[in-house]
Parts: C-alpha cells; sequence; structure tokens
C-alpha cells in the first residue's frame, strides 16, 4: 500500500486528481470507478481545471460505486446528478461512456445484476473511494461477512446520519441502496483511497493498521496488491 500524506483538503484534491490524469496519460480508454460523497468534490474540481487544459475523457469510460434507491437520476441527491452537476456537465466524457446503478429501477435486485455484470466485463482500470466513518466504502456497510457482488444494502444509522445533511425537511431520505460489493470493488486493477479531516483518523487507523473484518469494509484494501491513499494529515492523525 502505497500512503501519500499531504497537508490539508486542497492538497489532497489535487494529488487524487494528478494520480487519475496520470491514469488517462497512461491508458487513455481507461474505465474510471467513480464516488460520490463530499471528499471527491474538489478531486473533480481539479480534474475539471485540468480538462480545461487539456485533459481528454473522451475514451474514458465511467462508472460509480453505488445509487440510492428510489431516486431517479433526476433527483438532486441522487448520485447520477451528483456526478452530472460536479462533473460530467464539464468534461468531454461520452453520455453514452457512463453506467451507474439506476435509482428508479423497477426491479433493484434485476439492476444490481446487470450492473455487476456490466462492471465486471467492462474491468475497472482505476477505482476511487471515500470512507465512510464506520468504514463503508460504496455502501458496503460493516456486516459479518464482505459482499462479492453489488446488491441492495439497509444504509446504517452511521450513514444516514452522516448524509441526512444533503437533505432538506421535507425531502424523504432513502433507507436502501445499489452498491458494487466489496468483490467488485476489489477486482479493480488499482484502487485511490482518498480521505480528508480528523473526523476520519480512527476510521482510517483501523482501516490501515487494524485486523482485516468485514465489520471495518475498508480494512479488507489491505488484501489489495495496488492501493493508493492520499490523505491529510487530519485524517492520518493516528498513524
Ligand atoms: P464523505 O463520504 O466523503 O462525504 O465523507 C465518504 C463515504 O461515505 O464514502
Amino acid at each position: 500500500m502505497n500512503i501519500i500524506r499531504v497537508r490539508d483538503y486542497d492538497e489532497m484534491s489535487r494529488q487524487a486528481a494528478l494520480f487519475i490524469s496520470s491514469q488517462i496519460a497512461e491508458k487513455p480508454n481507461s474505465t474510471l470507478g467513480l464516488a460520490t460523497g463530499g471528499t471527491p468534490v474538489g478531486t473533480y474540481e481539479n480534474l475539471v481545471a485540468m480538462h480545461r487544459d487539456g485533459l481528454d475523457f473522451s475514451q474514458c469510460f465511467a462508472v460509480n460505486l453505488d445509487e440510492y434507491e428510489g431516486l431517479p437520476a433526476s433527483h438532486p441527491q441522487s448520485y447520477a446528478y451528483f456526478m452530472h452537476h460536479n462533473l460530467f456537465r464539464y468534461i468531454n466524457l461520452p453520455e453514452s461512456a457512463r453506467d451507474i446503478p439506476s435509482g428508479s429501477a423497477a426491479d433493484g435486485e434485476a439492476e444490481c445484476r446487470r450492473y455487476e455484470q456490466a462492471v465486471r466485463a467492462r474491468g475497472v482500470d482505476l477505482q476511487l473511494l471515500g470512507i465512510g466513518h464506520n468504514g463503508h466504502i460504496g455502501f458496503n456497510e460493516p456486516a459479518d461477512d464482505f459482499p462479492r457482488v453489488t446488491h441492495r444494502v439497509a444504509l446504517t444509522r452511521s450513514t444516514l446520519d452522516a448524509n441526512a445533511r444533503y437533505f432538506t425537511a421535507n425531502e424523504k431520505q432513502p433507507e436502501f441502496a445499489y452498491t458494487m460489493g466489496i468483490g467488485t470493488i476489489m477486482a479493480a486493477k488499482k484502487i485511490l483511497l482518498i480521505a480528508s479531516g480528523s473526523g476520519k483518523a480512527e476510521i482510517m487507523r483501523k482501516t490501515l493498521l487494524g485486523e482485516v473484518t468485514p465489520s471495518v469494509p475498508a480494512s479488507i484494501l489491505q488484501f489489495h496488491q495496488n492501493v493508493t491513499v492520499i490523505a491529510d494529515e487530519a485524517a492520518l492523525g493516528l498513524i
């Protein structure tokens, strides 16, 4: 595991974007696994700036870790909307070169199967990950085992509380989601984990130095052969 310690959120965002751009330079038709949440917003801002300076996404394909059940792509809290709003509307990644589980699928289980097959068939070159306070990656919540494939998940109280800030009082926050499995994530050729802030320090310690256990889903990354962690001093403060 390659751990890059940076000063702060801005530096994390810049380094993460550089890492992704070097992947695209190495392989212009990379399949990028993307992530949502507060952490990657700055990374996407940097990628947008790099695109203005010539970074070309035209041969890339993008998949995403997860999506809320019941939210259509037009819903401002859906992850499809997040990706459009923070990245896709600014770059030259063709609309036909994006996939994300559909939150409005009539049959969620079938949609999970479709998505798993699509991601596996393509193969992810570089998967970007944030980390939840409970150690989730994607929406793989602490559990008794590591889920292998894309599946429907009941969100834990910790995750619901962490994400409640995005929903207004009269918006119902979804309690279920579709997420790549741990197996799907581990099949990526490279993984880039980003983290910022002292709120993530304890879970980063458990993830990087603790026992590998499904009660800390991100701890499995210790077993992946090509992981880079870019995190700021606060997030690595207990390491
Ligand atoms: P955050 O979420 O970036 O908003 O902290 C990370 C995650 O839940 O994966």
